[in-house]
């Protein structure tokens, strides 16, 4: 049977420039292309966990405007449900200005009606997250509509998992709600309030809820209890990371049922071929693909 994810996040349209390098501030590039593709934290995961065959609904906002069509047309065609996706007047649909060079990348985003999801829109989802087997929310959206995300799973005994991203403290007792939390080490140390430079293990062991922490190229470490336990990267050949978060998050949550160990070696996997294409969505794979590429 389907597991069933609810996404509470954001939807945004990706402006993606490949360049030979970042620029320096003041200085002009040439740049290599240009492409306008689907993204934004929320919408992203959403389309990596229906790739992997979940049954998913989001819940999030998108503006009135022709980015919002394509945005809520592409999800569609994903088989996203968006009963709980609001249209609305007279503001623009979240963007991200991104730049990749190299592998990496530099994102500016501008939230829009992303900035309008609230608590209340939260909880007239309740049906949904009641149904889920598991929640995924991010910080692109206001914390108020995290933390009622947080306490609505909580309520419900409905496992959430947080991809604190973007980093932003958050106030005392809001991540005791989650499940797990699945920040990098500098994200960790910006909700800890602790020195980004210290070692992650030790911030793992202070945090006050279970972490899987994402280390790009080393892979991921994750700790439930005792000592951190080390998942090694998959190697492939990086083209764009943009996303890679994202999918792992969301095969993290498809899989939870099987075990954390074995939920974040698939996380991996997945978020590995994610960065293979260019375009947050372009290279989230199928579970053929996934189970395929576990088995080589
Ligand atoms: O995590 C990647 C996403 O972050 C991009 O798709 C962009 O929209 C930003 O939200």
């Amino acid at each position: 049977m389907a597991r069933r994810i609810a996404v509470v996040g954001s939807i945004n349209m990706d402006l993606v420039t490949q360049a030979p390098r970042f620029p320096q501030p003041g200085e002009t590039l040439l740049g290599e292309g240009f492409v306008t593709v689907p993204g934004g934290k929320g919408a992203n995961q959403a389309v990596a966990a229906a790739r992997l065959g979940a049954e998913v609904a989001l819940v999030g906002a998108l503006g009135s405007d022709a980015f919002g069509e394509l945005l809520r047309a592409g999800l569609l065609r994903e088989g996203v449900n968006l009963d709980h996706v609001r249209r609305l007047d007279e503001v623009a649909s979240g963007t991200a200005s991104i730049t990749v060079a190299g592998g990496d990348n530099q994102i500016i985003v501008v939230p829009a009606a992303n900035a309008r999801v609230t608590p209340a829109h939260v909880e007239s989802a309740r049906q949904v997250l009641a149904r889920a087997d598991a929640v995924l929310v991010q910080m692109e959206i206001p914390l108020e509509a995290v933390e009622a995300t947080l306490r609505l799973g909580r309520s419900l005994g409905v496992p959430v998992i947080l991809n604190p991203a973007p980093a932003r403290p958050l106030p005392a007792g809001w991540l005791e709600q989650a499940r797990y939390v699945t920040p990098n080490q500098h994200e960790l140390a910006t909700l800890l309030g602790a020195d980004p430079a210290e070692d992650f293990r030790a911030l793992m062991r202070r945090a006050p809820v279970p972490v899987v922490l994402t280390r790009g190229h080393e892979g991921a470490w994750y700790r439930e209890q005792g000592e951190p336990a080390h998942q090694p990267a998959f190697e492939v050949q990086a083209v764009d990371s943009t996303g890679a978060g994202d999918t792992f998050n969301a095969a993290l949550g498809v899989f939870l049922h099987e075990g954390l160990p074995v939920a974040v070696r698939k996380a991996c996997a997945a978020a590995a071929l994610a960065v293979t294409r260019l375009g947050a969505q372009q290279g989230m794979p199928r579970t053929h693909e996934l189970d395929a590429f576990l088995a080589g």
